[in-house]
């Protein structure tokens, strides 16, 4: 098959919501139609729950089935579908948003009693920035849910995207009847059970038809005859480019732990879906197209076994063919680099690879010379953009317990910081460390591992801190005297930028105001 023929066929996505909405499940439904899974609950262990804060050592526990889980791979239809996994638990949503940096779409998952929470905002704005295309399905129609119009209109006020629903549901919870499909023109007919595979439902092609009233009752048909007819008079006809655009989110309806509108959703979403898209290096942009190898890290995993600090480097493939055992060149560090062990992933089974084509991802094995961000490449210098730090939510200063061991908890630090677990700010006056999260677990994670993996002991000091803005400017000068001026705020990342520490919102945006040639940005890349 040739370089353009496997790019077509790829497809690589990520599934996004709010914890509890049915992401796990609707995973597990995509992987049984794409043969990946042979059992329902297979995908479950992969979920982090968690009922009381002590449980994070379960999470540890969990890191090696989450590295096999990290990339979801299957076919279906002639299509090779790599579905990332994104940790639901917004602890972890910096690794999710990294993530999202290696999709080409994502689908996101609507709990239809609790309408849009926050947790899928946060990832929407993540989407918006590189316009990914997204498909929204709302799940558990089974239940007593919210009205379907308000629903819609929830998502386009709050995520701040249209919508266009490809499916309708007839009536919901005691009384879903099922979907009627406005893209394939069929009808699908709701029976609630866990073991179903969906079959492609009745073709109806006139919405009048009466085998409608047969089915679903004559009521029932009523209203969705007067649904659809408001559908097609509110909503402008689906515009495919629309949605590659990432301006307009179709919309289907359905009840992921029940089966139903899961095929649906996987048929339209393999036709609508792009394949791997050109992106931008700080030189050009590169096509998949293109014969010579190049892609990004977009997450390190540190391996199971404290004693070997080998890790797992996920790479996007992004051009050309990644082939084991070749040559390639790691921009950051202006060096050649061989990776003779790689790992594919196919649904819960790693495997050798020696071939990867754009839009894969790999596993490289790695000894601590790569990092998040970085570019490899066969020869190329330019690094990719786009895959940026975002301003922590929870900071704190890192306190040295053991003097003895201050080598070792700066580089437990330093790699730990690789790996992407938290952020890390130095300030510019008297070298204080700052740690970085967006949620509490981490801290207890980074010491667990400092003390185990690097024999170092460390306190973490509550900081009172809003966010971390990286700030630039046109005007070197301003630059320079707002850095003078603020010097005890300042501190650089683990790049070296510049950062303003800010305290409060309210005195953010009052040094906003006064210092009006500087720019504050909440993430890394601007
Ligand atoms: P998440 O990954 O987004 O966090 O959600 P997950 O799939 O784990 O689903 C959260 C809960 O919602 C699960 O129940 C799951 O069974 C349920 N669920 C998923 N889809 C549907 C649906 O279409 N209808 C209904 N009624 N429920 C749905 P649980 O009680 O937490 O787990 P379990 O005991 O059912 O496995």
């Amino acid at each position: 098959m040739s370089l353009k023929q496997e790019i077509e066929k790829r497809r690589t996505f990520g599934i996004i919501s709010h914890p509890d909405a049915g992401k796990t499940t609707l995973t597990e439904k995509l992987l049984l139609f794409g043969g990946a899974i042979q059992t329902a609950g297979a995908v479950k262990s992969n979920k982090i729950k968690m009922h009381a804060r002590s449980d994070w050592m379960e999470i540890e526990k969990q890191r090696g089935i989450s590295v096999a889980t990290s990339v979801m791979g299957f076919n279906y239809n002639g299509k090779k579908i790599n579905l990332l996994d994104t940790p639901g638990h917004q602890d972890f949503a910096e690794d999710t948003y990294r993530t999202l940096t290696a999709v080409d779409s994502v689908i996101m998952v609507i709990d239809c009693v609790k309408g849009v929470e926050i947790q899928t905002e946060k990832l929407m704005e993540v989407c918006r920035m590189r316009n990914t295309p997204v498909i929204c399905f709302i799940n558990k129609m089974d239940r007593e849910g919210r009205d379907p119009y308000d629903l819609l209109d929830e998502i386009e006020e709050k995520l701040s995207i249209k919508v266009r629903p490809l499916s309708w549901p007839i009536s919901m919870g005691k009384t879903f009847k099922g979907v009627y499909s406005l893209y394939n023109k069929s009808l699908h007919l709701f029976q609630p059970s866990r073991a179903k595979i969906e079959n492609d439902g009745l073709k109806i092609e006139d919405i009048n038809d009466p085998q409608i009233d047969r089915e679903v009752g004559e009521s029932y048909a009523k209203q969705l005859r007067e649904d659809v007819e408001l559908i097609e008079g509110v909503y402008p006809e689906f515009d495919v480019n629309e949605y590659l655009a990432g301006n307009v989110a179709p919309v289907f309806f359905g009840s992921a732990v029940n089966n139903f509108g899961v095929k649906e959703l996987l048929d339209c979403f393999i036709e609508l879906a792009p394949p791997p898209k050109p992106r931008e290096t700080e030189e050009r942009l590169i096509t998949p197209e293109e014969n010579k190898f190049s892609g990004f890290i977009f997450k390190i995993h540190a391996n199971m076994d404290p004693n070997h600090r080998n890790r797992i480097a996920f790479i996007r493939v992004c051009s050309g063919k990644f082939e084991r055992g070749s040559n390639y060149y790691h921009v950051r560090a202006d060096k050649k680099i061989r990776f003779s062990n790689v790992t594919a992933f196919m649904a819960q089974e790693k495997e050798l690879v020696d071939e990867a084509w754009p839009g894969d991802i790999v596993g490289l094995y790695d000894t601590g010379n790569l990092k998040i961000g970085d570019t490899i490449s066969e020869g190329e210098k330019g690094m990719y953009k786009g895959i940026p730090s975002f301003s922590p939510e929870i900071f704190k200063e890192v306190i040295n317990k053991d003097a003895m061991k201050t080598k070792q908890l700066d580089k437990g630090l330093h790699q730990l910081m690789e790996e992407g677990v938290a952020q890390l700010f130095t300030y510019e006056l008297g070298t204080r460390k700052v740690v970085g999260t967006v949620g509490a677990l981490q801290f207890e994670v980074i010491q667990h591992r400092l003390k185990h993996e690097y024999g170092a002991s460390c306190d973490f000091m509550s900081m009172n801190l809003y966010k971390a803005c990286w700030i630039s400017s046109k005007d070197k000068k301003k630059l320079n005297e707002f850095v003078d001026s603020k010097y005890r705020h300042i501190a650089k990342d683990k790049d070296g930028k510049l950062v303003f520490m800010a305290e409060s919102r309210a005195w953010l945006s009052m040094v906003q105001d006064n210092f009006p040639e500087i720019e504050f940005h909440f993430t890394s890349e601007f």
